[in-house]
């Protein structure tokens, strides 16, 4: 046990500097963000908020002159002040007062909310929901804990994040806080074998009046709650 915590504070830690971050996540990133790029002209979308942005891993995707990219990392943000020209940010995406009175089109929260315990996802997506500008889309990728022992179940269970979730609990989350799309399930890929249980959920803003909104910013959460799946 005391041998894994070691284990897990060394990967931590390593994970933390913005190369080892980068050669781990370069061959998946744009398998990641493949299902987004496929729905949409990420380079039209008016005002882009990357939330938990890495050291600026999907920068290139965008318009720079309209990328705002915020991350708690300071040193994933100067790695990624150095190599792409939008605005990045250090700050906790947690916390309420994060950009206040800004509002934003397109909102990518890409493998973040897995970092984070229920009560702050919650409290997390009611925040993005007051960016969303009224017509603003957001999109959520993360990290799926499969329901059957394997290897991706492994491999999610692995991970830096603690709180890879079943996907009727992400859902559940996620149509809180905002009109659902659709929420669809992918994997992530080497030489065709499945090893990270993905989801790709795209929803609109949510009115800020909606009894489903009220009640995600009491921040309850039962995963026997899960509702039927949306459609596009
Ligand atoms: C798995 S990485 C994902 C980075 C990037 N979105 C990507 O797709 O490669 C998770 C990121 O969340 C950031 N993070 C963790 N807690 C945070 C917080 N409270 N506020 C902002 N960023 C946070 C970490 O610094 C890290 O960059």
């Amino acid at each position: 046990m005391a041998r894994m915590t070691l284990a897990s504070s060394v990967r931590d830690r390593l994970m933390e500097t913005s190369l080892v971050y980068r050669l781990w996540q370069a061959p998946f990133a744009d398998q990641k963000l493949a299902p987004v790029l496929g729905d949409i002209d990420v380079r039209r979308v008016g005002r882009v908020l990357d939330l938990a942005c890495g050291p600026g891993t999907n920068a290139h995707h965008f318009d720079a002159r309209s990328y705002t990219g915020v991350d708690i990392n300071h040193a994933y943000i100067e790695r990624a002040r150095g190599r792409y020209e939008g605005r990045f940010i250090v700050a906790d995406a947690t916390a309420p007062s994060m950009l206040i009175g800004e509002r934003f089109d397109f909102i990518l929260v890409n493998s973040f909310l897995h970092h984070l315990g229920t009560d702050a996802v919650a409290k997390t997506l009611v925040r993005v929901n007051e960016l969303l500008g009224d017509d603003g889309q957001v999109h959520v990728l993360d990290l799926v804990l499969p329901p059957r022992p394997g290897l991706a179940r492994i491999l999610a269970r692995a991970d830096r994040g603690n709180y890879a979730r079943p996907i009727a609990d992400w859902r559940d989350l996620l149509e809180r806080s905002f009109e659902p799309v659709f929420l669809e399930p992918f994997a992530l890929t080497v030489a065709g074998i499945p090893l990270w249980n993905m989801f790709h959920f795209k929803g609109r803003k949510r009115a800020d009046d909606s009894p489903v909104t009220r009640a995600s910013s009491e921040a309850c959460f039962s995963s026997e709650l899960a509702s039927t799946p949306a459609s596009r």
